[in-house]
């Protein structure tokens, strides 16, 4: 398998006070991987490291490229969408006009109508409130939003920060299932931030645990949820 991202001594700081201290990581092409750990971590932090909205150390190599220095349009022009902590739609615009704005790098607009078609085939309560501004959907519907207006991009990698924050049951595990389905039908590969360790480790094939700033422990997913440590302070059982 070839990788889709290379990680390798990422370091990323906030004024004098290093939050990463040189993380090594890698998911395959095509692949889910997910990164937990408690809070304070680290976990936004190597998102926003990888998509230089904080200014990383380090290497990192998405698709044979190095990206650490590109700011966040060049990375996202490269193929890496982000769904940030707290969702971030635009709340004043409609859904479609969010889903239009996620393109904006995009020229082809046959091939935009298409894929605004495409994400309400995804996401069907999308389509039922086009109209509607984005501010007024419930949590659930607006983070659907941010995963749809960043596929918007067509990216290679989506990075996801914490997509079942503040979502009911039954809504974290219809969105887990559409992020299964998006991965499987779309090719896009994803770097999953969660608390829910439970579900991301049934969705990851691949799972790395992190504690302030360090990774402490990596593997495949499986192998990763049946420890016994993992278990006890992750899961609760
Ligand atoms: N803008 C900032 N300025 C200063 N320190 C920050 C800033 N953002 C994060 N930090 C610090 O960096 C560390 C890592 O924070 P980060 O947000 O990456 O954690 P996290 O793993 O995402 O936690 P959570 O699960 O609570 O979202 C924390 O100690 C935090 O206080
Ligand atoms: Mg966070």
């Amino acid at each position: 398998m070839t990788k889709l991202l290379e990680v390798k001594g990422l370091t990323a700081s906030y004024g004098q006070v290093r939050a990463l201290h040189g993380i090594d990581f890698e998911l395959e092409q095509g692949g889910i991987t997910t990164l937990l750990g408690a809070n304070g971590a680290g976990k936004t932090t190597t998102l926003r490291a990888l998509c230089g909205v904080v200014r990383p150390g380090g290497q990192v190599l998405f698709d044979g490229k190095n990206i650490v220095g590109k700011g966040p349009e060049d990375v996202a022009r490269l193929g890496v969408a982000q769904v940030p902590e707290g969702r971030g739609t635009f709340t004043r615009m409609t859904v479609e006009e969010n889903l239009q704005l996620g393109a904006m790098t995009r020229s082809d607009r046959a091939g935009i109508t298409r894929d605004i078609d495409k994400m309400y085939d995804h996401f069907p309560r999308l389509k039922q409130r086009r109209t509607q501004q984005a501010g007024t959907l419930s949590g659930g519907e607006q983070q659907m939003l941010a995963i749809a207006r960043a596929l918007m991009l067509r990216p290679k990698l989506m990075l996801l920060d914490e997509p079942s924050f503040g979502l009911a049951p039954l809504v974290v595990r219809e969105m887990f299932e559409i992020l299964s389905a998006l991965n499987r039908e779309e090719k896009v590969s994803m770097l999953v931030v969660e608390q829910n360790a439970a579900q991301a480790l049934a969705l990851a094939d691949q799972a790395y645990l992190l504690e302030t700033g360090t990774i402490v422990m990596s593997g495949p997913a499986k192998q990763i949820g049946a420890d016994e440590n993992v278990r006890r302070s992750y899961l609760g059982y």
